[in-house]
Formats: structure tokens, sequence, C-alpha cells
């Protein structure tokens, strides 16, 4: 069920108007929903248990990049989540949020020296390395501390995952992963090195998947190649099979997570039973988008309508620097009146004030819409916050957790003299 609901005429989230949001915070301001991040959660969550896993057994490390704001992180934290971050900073931002660094995994092609010794140093559960030149370099850094880092490898299993290009990245000609055909030699070398412990075999293929058939067929490679290394004498502690199930932001039906998770645990099943004597393995999952993503709008005043002979234009205080996805992916979004008039409906592009003609965040939409009106931009909580800029030297919006009948800011907007504080002009 979604939390973002009319009661009337009025756009509610859980037991709050909208309206009430902005009112006390100001737009643009996102907004997000804890009843739909916690149910969200638990749909993987509960999957898990149903089919006998507890959380030793399967992880959801959800995925810190899609919103990485402190009040989210320690929320889903405290539901049990792990986290897969791609940078220090991210881990960084779970420990402050009171996340467990040792049900944190570190995805990432280009992760630095620093950035690895600092991993270490909190004793993450798993590296998921990426290239040859990485295995030593982790191995060089773990030596100098004197310790053995856990790894997996991302492999690449060149499925199709059928989305969009920008967000598909189990592609050969994509610049993730271990190609499949290099796994098995990596790997071994993997295991000459005395500073990691192999541990897993990891891969992420794409988001926004709307069938979970791609991320099967990925898994069914992943099998492959965990008996290929267990005939090595390579034994496993896990398998990771990413992230990457969508959400609905127009009139997609993307496969339920609890549908998706039963035929991955039948097959992870049968696979044990058939080849390992039952003996179970550890799943971890790397969510993102299908938790937060309709868990999030944007909201945003309506500044000025430009109505004109082949286009009318609804100028608003958001801007594509604040939702990049559709000026850089052409996504959709859907818009809602937060409170809905009963006439005067005309088609409008909606539109931020950044001056570039891609600063659009919705394009053809009958609205009823008069100055001063507010505006939800729908399903913006994986993917909008954490990609935003200051381009124009405009400050971030605010973020809002609502609980119920409360509201709490999570974070407060950007003063623009904050955006240069860090600068300086030489002598
Ligand atoms: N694991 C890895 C290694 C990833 O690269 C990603 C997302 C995830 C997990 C989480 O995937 P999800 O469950 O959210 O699909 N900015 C784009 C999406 C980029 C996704 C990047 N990787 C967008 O706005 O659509």
């Amino acid at each position: 069920m979604s939390h973002f609901q009319f009661r009337g005429d009025a756009l509610y989230v859980e037991n709050v108007p909208l309206a009430a949001i902005a009112a006390a915070h100001g737009t643009p301001v996102y907004v997000y929903s804890r009843a739909s991040l916690t149910e969200n959660y638990r749909s993987y969550a509960d999957a898990c248990r149903a089919h006998g896993r507890n959380e030793q057994q399967a992880l959801v490390c959800y995925s810190v990049k899609s919103n990485s704001n402190l009040a989210v992180l320690n929320l889903l934290g405290k539901l049990g989540s792990g986290f897969d971050i791609v940078s220090g900073g991210e881990l960084l931002r779970v420990i402050a949020a009171g996340g467990d660094p040792r049900k944190v995994i570190f995805s990432g092609v280009g992760k630095s020296r620093e950035e690895m010794a600092l991993a270490l140093s909190h004793d993450i559960l798993c590296f998921n390395v990426e290239s040859i030149p990485e295995l030593h370099r982790l191995n060089d850094v773990a030596a100098g501390m004197g310790k053995r880092a856990r790894v997996s490898l991302r492999v690449n299993p060149d499925v199709d995952p059928k989305t969009h290009p920008y967000i598909s990245t189990g592609l050969k000609e994509n610049k993730f992963g271990i190609a499949f055909e290099d796994a098995l030699a990596t790997y071994r070398v993997a295991a000459s090195l005395p500073h990691l412990e192999v541990t897993g075999i990891d891969c992420h293929i794409g988001s926004q998947l709307l069938d979970d058939a791609p991320l099967l067929e990925a898994l069914d490679k992943v099998i492959l190649l965990a008996d290929q290394l267990h005939a090595e004498g390579i034994a496993l502690h896990h398998l990771d099979i990413g992230g990457g199930i969508g959400i609905t932001y127009d009139d997609e039906q993307p496969v339920a997570v609890a549908d998706y998770l039963a035929r991955l645990f039948a097959r992870i099943d049968r696979w044990r039973a058939e080849k390992h004597d039952g003996k179970p393995i550890v799943m971890l999952f790397e969510p993102g988008r299908s938790i937060v993503g309709n868990a999030g709008v944007l909201l945003t005043e309506v500044q000025y309508l430009k109505h004109g002979a082949t286009k009318n234009f609804a100028v608003v205080d958001a801007a594509m620097n604040d939702l990049m996805r559709p000026a850089m992916y052409e996504a959709w979004h859907g818009i809602q009146p937060v409170h809905r008039r009963p006439a005067g409906a005309r088609v409008y592009d909606v539109v931020g004030p950044v001056c570039e003609s891609g600063d659009w965040l919705a394009r053809e939409r009958t609205l009823s819409l008069e100055q001063g009106d507010l505006l939800a931009i729908m399903s913006a909580g994986a993917y909008g916050m954490t990609m935003a800029s200051n381009y124009n030297t405009r400050g971030r919006a605010a973020e809002v957790l609502v609980d119920g009948d409360r509201f709490s800011l999570i974070r407060r907007r950007e003063a623009p003299a904050e955006l240069f504080a860090l600068e300086s002009i030489p002598d």
C-alpha cells in the first residue's frame, strides 16, 4: 500500500498533509515515509525468514548510494540491515548512523588505498573486488596492517538485464566486474595472496529490472562458478546477487520481492541438496531503489506559469540539480498536485530554474495549476538527493522523515553562503 494518498483533495504522506511540511520547511524538500521504508525493507527480510534463513544466513545489505541520509541508514540499521557501500565516505556515514561495519560490503571499481585501510580498520564483512590490480593492492594494504581481507570477486555474467543502458552493468561491454571467462583464473590469483581470504562471489547486473529472469540467469552462472571453485578446493561463505529490482514509476509492474526470493531460494536449496549434502550457503542482497524509491517524493512550488502558443510551462522551484534522473536518463516521474483543483487543466512541461534546456522534471502532463501551488514529484526516494548537486549555486533541498502524524527535519536546506565557504581567493 502506498503511504502517499489523497484524503479528499489533499495529498497526505501517512497522516501528514504534504502542505504542512512545505509550510514548516519550505520547498524544494524531499519527504520520506518511515512506514514505507520499513515495509519495503521487510519485504526482503520477511522473505528470507519465510525461507528459513536468519540474519546470519541471508543478509540484506542496503545500497547506500540510493539514499544515504543518516536517518534513513539509522532506521534500516535498526531493522537489521547491512550496507553495500561504494566509498570511504559511505562507510563513515554508515558508522555515523549507528550501522554495524561488520555488516558492510564494499563495492566499486576504484577503491583507493585509504578507503581500503579505513574499511579494514573497521573489519567490514567483505570487499567486492573488480580486477586483478585491485586484488594486489588490497593484499598489500592488508599486509601493511597485519590483517587478512575477506573478498568476493564481482563477476560479470554477461546477462542482459533489459533495462536502461546507463543503469545496466552486467554486460560484457560494461566497465564493471570480471569477465566470466576470466573468473576462475582471477580466483586462483586471489586464493594465492596471503592477506586475502576468498569468501564469496558477487554479481550485480543492473537496476530497475522489472522481471527476475535475468537475475535468476545470473544466479545460475554464479552457481556454476561456485561449483568450479569448490572442485578446486576454494570454499565459499556466501553468494551476493546484488540489487536491481525495479519499482513502479508509471505503470510498470515489477516482480514482487517475495516472488523473486521464493524462486531464488528454491534454486539455492535444490542446488545445495543435490551437490552439497544440503550444506547451506549464506546469501547477500544489495537492494537500493526497491527499498527507498517509492518511499519518497520531492515537494516543489510553482513559481510561474508560462502559457504559450505551442507549449505551456510550469516553472517550479525544484530543478535538475535536485532531481537529475529526468535530465540524465529521460526518466519519468509522476506529478501530483498537493491540493487538487476541480477545473482548468492544461498540458504542461514542468521545468526548473536552471539555465539549461535539459532542466525539466516532467513533460506533457495534464495539470490544473495556479502560481504558488505545490506539486509532489513522485517516486523520488532513490537516486534523488544522493545525485543532487549545487549547479547554479543552488543549495540542496531539505529532507524530512514522516512517522505517522509527526515529521522531522533530517537534513536542513543548504544556505547559499555555505556553498562557497570552502573556497578562497589567492593573494
Ligand atoms: N549494488 C551495486 C554494485 C550497484 O551498482 C547498485 C546500483 C546497487 C547494488 C543497487 O541497485 P538498485 O537495487 O538500486 O537497483 N542512478 C540510477 C541508478 C544507478 C544504479 C547504480 N548501481 C538511477 O537513478 O536510475
